[in-house]
């Protein structure tokens, strides 16, 4: 065969196995590689100085992963010696696809030096155990400071029976962002538990305090239902949060501080959870309830670790025509206290059956009576100094 015709032969070779590579769909799925393989693989990718030969060699490797019957390199034979990696297939398909779009070979070793750096090295920042060299795999972490959640996690022991609770994704993201595995987390408002459940799901230890023994029973019965596989310590204390003595609860775990605090306090008097007169929702005025919830901000917030951080999840609510900003008077109540606010975000209400048979009802309310109708709430993020 002449020169001229093996070439276009190889060409025509290299747009066929492009165009059966792009057809099939990325899965979503992840790759176990043969962690050895698969990087001396790359290296030898990285050793080669012509474009063309360099996208050969990743275009077969890709070949591999998409048709892993095809695999003569041993990148997926687990069993040979050595670890492996996983690595989501989608993620890796896209990043080996950046290499083969590249326009130099400076460009391309950029992006393979990129990949050879994820799959041996582990960067995280000093809060949360998020691998930053492979951050594209992490897109169910919310960065963004408006959240539209339209379905509540009803999986395992989130039974979603607590009239007040909050959504599971609200601690579960908090947890993800701000925690590393077997920290701390103190919940001054924990209800029905909700945040000890996801601690026991991402192996974070936790803490919640509760006024109400009935609800606190209910609470531990839940958390107890939840799988313990990461074996963290999960406990439901029945205490008022003003004034539990949370030096000696977390003494207990050989603790002193925690390295997430989360608060969900009842919205004022918008649902009244219990009768006694500790309870937040029985406060007198806006003004006791601040007063209160001043008061487990300096009862709760000494035993955080500086550097770490403080979810607040509130709500606000209308009072006789007139829109009361408590969430805005509850973040004040904290930045008087010296803490920076890292974040506002703002998170729908998910629409319940019951609020969606109401829906026109209250639209022709709000039109008539010259309202809005709340379909927010916050997160406010908090970072002590
Ligand atoms: C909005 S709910 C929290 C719900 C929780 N996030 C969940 O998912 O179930 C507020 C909770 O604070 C409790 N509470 C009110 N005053 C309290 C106090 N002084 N100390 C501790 N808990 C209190 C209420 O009984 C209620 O269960």
């Amino acid at each position: 065969m002449g020169e001229e015709k093996a070439m276009k032969t190889n060409r025509k070779a290299e747009s066929r196995i492009s165009e059966d590579l792009e057809s099939p769909p990325p899965t979503l799925g992840v790759a176990i590689l043969n962690k050895e393989k698969f990087l001396e693989v790359l290296k030898e990718s990285d050793g080669i100085n012509d474009l063309g030969l360099l996208k050969n060699k990743v275009l077969s490797l890709k070949r591999i992963i998409v048709f892993p019957k095809g695999d003569r390199e041993g990148i997926l034979n687990i069993d040979l010696n050595g670890d492996t990696v996983s690595l989501r297939k989608d993620v890796l398909i896209s990043e080996l696809n950046q290499i083969l779009e590249a326009q130099t070979i400076g460009r391309a070793k950029y992006y393979l030096k990129r990949l050879e750096n994820g799959v041996q090295r582990i960067k995280t920042n000093k809060v949360s155990d998020i691998n930053l060299l492979r951050w594209k795999e992490y897109d169910d972490v919310i960065t963004d400071s408006l959240w539209m959640l339209d379905k509540r996690d009803t999986s395992g022991a989130h039974l979603g029976w607590y009239w007040g609770n909050f959504i599971p994704q609200i601690p579960h993201q908090m947890m993800l962002r701000y925690t590393k595995k077997e920290d701390w987390v103190l919940d001054a408002f924990v209800g029905s538990g909700t945040t000890l459940i996801e601690c026991r799901r991402l192996g974070r230890n936790g803490i919640g305090i509760e006024l109400d023994p009935e609800v606190t029973k209910k609470a531990r019965e839940l958390v107890e239902k939840e799988k313990n596989k990461h074996n963290v310590t999960t406990k439901v204390i029945t205490d008022d949060s003003r004034t539990a003595d949370i030096e000696t609860i977390l003494s207990q775990y050989s603790v002193k501080q925690v390295q997430l605090l989360i608060m969900h306090p009842p919205y004022y008097d918008i649902i009244k959870f219990s009768k006694g007169h500790s309870d937040l929702s029985q406060a007198g005025s806006v003004e006791e309830f601040l007063e209160m919830f001043g008061e487990v901000v300096d009862n709760a917030t000494p035993f955080l670790e500086k550097g770490r951080y403080f979810a607040l999840v509130i709500g606000d609510k209308y009072s006789k025509g007139e829109w009361i900003p408590l969430g805005f008077l509850c973040m004040n109540e904290v930045l008087k206290r010296g803490y920076s606010l890292k974040s506002i975000i703002v998170k729908n209400f998910e629409e319940t059956r019951a609020k969606r048979n109401q829906k026109e009802l209250w639209r022709y309310r709000a039109l008539v009576g010259g309202f809005y109708i709340f379909k927010h709430e916050y997160i406010m993020l908090f970072k002590k100094r």
